[in-house]
C-alpha cells in the first residue's frame, strides 16, 4: 500500500484529500499543526486503520523526517493565506521556508512532492483565461496581500530548482478558489463560506468594492480528483498546473445566489463596502482558468456545477455550525 504524506491534513483541502486517498486503498501520514486546522475536519479519518496523524510544525524537520520515512509522494498543502490577517510575515515565512523544509524531506526520501500553488499568483494580468505559461503580475508593493501570492511564486520556483539540481519530481498546483464541506467558516475559506453565514443568520453579506470582480469556484470534490489525477500520473511531473472550475461569476452575483439558495425570495441585504476600509488595498478584476493541460495530460475535467455545490455547501456548514453550537434559526429548503 502507498503511503502519502499530507501536510495542512486537518484543514479543508487536506482533510478532503485524505478521505479521497483512503478510499482508494493508499496509507495517509497527516501532518498538521493546527494553527488553522479544525479538529473535526479528521475525527472521521482517525477512526480508519490507514490514517495517523502527527501534530507538528512543517518547519520543524527533524520531525518532518520522521512522519514522512517510507512516503512515496508527500502533498504539501500546509501554508498560511490571506496576509491581511496578521503582518504579512507568517504568510512570507510559513510558505517559503516551511515549504524548503518540506521538499528538503522529500528529497530525502525519494518522495514525488505535489504543493499547493494559488491562481492569485496570476495577479493584475487583465489577460484572461490564465494558462500556466501567462505572467504573473504584481501589484503595489506597499499592498500586503501580494504576500502571498509571491509567497506561491517563491514556493513554486524553489520546487523547480530542487527538480533541476537534484532530481526530486515536483508539481505546483494553482488551485482556483475551492469550496465545500470542510471549508473555514471565516474569510480564511472563501468568500462563500462568509456569505452562506451572513444569510443562515439574515444579516447583511459585505460585498467588497461594485461586487463586479469575478471568480471561478472549484467543489472540492474537482479538486481533490485534480490532485490524486497529478499524483498519480507520471505526466504530470515537473510542471505546474491549473486546477479549477472554468465558470465565471462575479462576487456580487454570487452573493445574490448564495441568498437565494438560503432564504428563497426574500430580497437579499446586500452591503457594498469601498476596499479603502482594508487600508491599501489592491484587488484581482478577472479570475479564470485555461485548464487545457490537466485536460490533456491528465484528463482532468471539473464535474461539479456551482449551484449544485452551493446546495451541498449550505447543508454541510448547516450541519457544521450545529456540531460548533452556532445557533442557526433559519434552515434553508435547499436543506429541507
Ligand atoms: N482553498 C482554496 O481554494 C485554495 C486556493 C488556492 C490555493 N490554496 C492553497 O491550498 C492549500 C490548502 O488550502 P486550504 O484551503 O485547505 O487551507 P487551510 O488553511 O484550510 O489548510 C491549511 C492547513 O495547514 C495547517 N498549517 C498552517 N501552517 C502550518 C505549519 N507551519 N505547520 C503545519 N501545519 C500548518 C493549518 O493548520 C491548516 O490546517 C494552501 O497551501 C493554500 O494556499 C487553496
Amino acid at each position: 500500500m502507498k503511503r502519502i504524506l499530507i501536510t495542512g491534513a486537518a484543514g479543508f483541502i487536506g482533510s478532503n484529500l485524505a478521505k479521497g486517498l483512503l478510499e482508494k486503498g493508499y496509507h495517509v501520514v497527516g501532518v498538521d499543526n493546527m494553527s488553522q486546522g479544525e479538529k473535526l475536519n479528521i475525527s472521521g479519518l482517525l477512526k480508519h486503520p490507514s490514517f495517523e496523524i502527527h501534530y507538528i510544525d512543517i518547519r520543524d524537520e527533524p520531525a518532518l523526517k520522521v512522519a514522512a520515512e517510507g512516503c512515496e509522494v508527500v502533498v504539501h498543502l500546509a501554508a498560511y493565506k490571506i496576509p491581511r490577517y496578521t503582518d504579512a510575515l507568517d504568510t512570507l515565512m510559513i510558505n517559503s521556508m516551511g515549504s524548503e523544509s518540506v521538499t528538503k524531506v522529500a528529497l530525502d526520501q525519494g518522495a514525488k512532492v505535489v504543493a499547493a500553488s494559488t491562481s492569485d499568483v496570476y495577479g493584475k494580468n487583465p489577460d484572461v483565461p490564465f494558462s500556466e505559461d501567462s505572467n504573473l503580475v504584481m501589484g503595489n508593493p506597499h499592498v500586503k496581500r501580494w504576500a502571498y501570492a509571491i509567497s506561491k511564486m517563491f514556493e513554486e520556483q524553489m520546487l523547480f530548482a530542487y527538480n533541476q539540481r537534484f532530481g526530486v519530481d515536483v508539481v505546483p498546483i494553482r488551485f482556483f478558489g475551492g469550496y465545500g464541506p470542510n471549508q473555514n467558516l471565516t474569510w480564511w475559506g472563501g468568500p462563500q463560506s462568509v456569505f452562506i453565514n451572513k444569510a443562515l443568520d439574515n444579516e447583511e453579506i459585505e460585498v467588497h468594492g461594485d461586487g463586479m470582480q469575478t471568480r471561478s469556484f472549484t467543489y472540492i470534490s474537482d479538486h481533490v480528483d485534480g490532485i490524486i489525477r497529478t499524483i498519480e500520473n507520471p505526466a504530470a511531473n515537473n510542471k505546474v498546473f491549473n486546477i479549477g472550475n472554468t465558470f465565471e461569476i462575479s462576487i456580487l452575483d454570487l452573493a445574490k445566489l448564495i441568498w437565494k439558495l438560503v432564504r428563497g425570495d426574500e430580497s437579499p441585504k446586500i452591503k457594498l463596502i469601498p476596499y479603502s476600509t482594508f487600508g491599501k488595498y489592491e484587488d484581482v478584476m478577472r479570475r479564470i482558468p485555461d485548464i487545457t493541460r490537466a485536460r490533456t495530460l491528465l484528463g482532468f475535467e471539473p464535474k461539479v456545477d456551482l449551484e449544485v455545490g452551493l446546495r451541498h455547501t449550505i447543508e454541510w456548514q448547516v450541519a457544521r455550525r450545529k456540531e460548533l453550537d452556532i445557533a442557526t434559526s433559519h434552515i434553508p429548503d435547499c436543506v429541507r
